[in-house]
């Protein structure tokens, strides 16, 4: 398979309030084309702060990220902008962050325009064809974002994302929020999406059940230390670091045979 994203030795600490915390301790991991790496860890082991080094939402204190194929924390300005519309996030609930009253379609409009996807008069049905691959009617278009419930804002929020042609999406604790039969649906639409186009995913999650369901292989964060990393069922079956056996414990249903 050919390789991603390659990040290396990335570190960060946060300074503030007299104390520092190392959040990012010498991160080190590779994402292929097609391929979802899950990242679990507890709470306030370093997940969100990698995923947004990622999306240079802060910038590291060392290391170095390798995406397609490109020095990423080298691109500024206008060629970052253009370049972002290859890697793209979703979070927990992020049209939380819209004017309610946004329509559907006005949320799925802004990424093609400002990455120039579609001229004006195609978006429409640019819109309608996202709206479809993320398994919504397309009448969806004109309804407030308010009117959506959680599972359909997720899916709005995915084909926003995947708007403007990514080849990676980073997904931070993305189906977190959403009840167990929801979450599922969402895992399934992700999985077809990867299908369909290509796409890898970094899923990321403090819940090993959920990361375990989609990633082909899975890396454990402690403290800032990518601890583990493997094959989804090498990790699950077979944990090396206490972070992964506690993190299995967490979840009853995944603990098979008692030995
Ligand atoms: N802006 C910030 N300023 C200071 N410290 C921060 C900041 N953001 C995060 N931290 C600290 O950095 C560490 C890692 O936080 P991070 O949000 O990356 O963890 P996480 O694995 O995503 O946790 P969760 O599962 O709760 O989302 C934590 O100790 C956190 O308190
Ligand atoms: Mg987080």
């Amino acid at each position: 398979m050919t390789e991603l994203l390659t990040v290396d030795t990335l570190s960060k600490a946060y300074s503030g309030s007299g104390r520092q915390v190392t959040a990012l301790d010498s991160v080190s991991l590779t994402i292929a084309a097609g391929e979802t790496l899950g990242l679990v860890g507890a709470s306030g082991s370093g997940k969100s702060t990698l995923s947004r080094a990622l999306l240079r939402l802060l910038e590291p204190d060392s290391g170095s990220i390798r995406f397609e194929g490109q020095d990423w924390l080298a691109l500024h300005g206008a060629e970052l902008r253009r370049k972002r519309a290859r890697m793209q996030m979703v979070f927990q609930d992020p049209l939380a962050a819209f004017n309610p009253l946004a329509s559907v379609a006005s949320v799925l409009d802004d990424p093609l325009r400002i990455h120039a996807i579609a001229v004006r008069k195609q978006r429409p049905a640019e819109i309608a064809t996202l709206l479809e691959r993320v398994g919504l009617p397309s009448a969806f278009a004109s309804r407030p974002v308010r009117t959506l419930s959680g599972g359909q804002r997720q899916r709005v929020a995915i084909a926003r994302a995947i708007a403007t042609r990514p080849s990676l999406l980073v997904l931070d604790e993305a189906v977190s929020a959403l009840d167990v039969t929801v979450r599922g649906r969402i895992l399934e639409l992700l999985i077809k999406l990867q299908r369909e186009r290509g796409l890898a995913y970094l899923f990321i999650s403090h819940d090993l059940a959920v990361v375990r369901a989609i990633s082909h292989r899975i890396a454990v964060m402690d403290a800032g230390r990518i601890v583990e990393d493997g094959p989804s069922a090498d990790v699950v079956n077979a944990p090396r670091s206490d972070a992964a056996r506690r993190l299995i414990a967490a979840v009853p249903r995944l603990v098979t045979e008692p030995v």
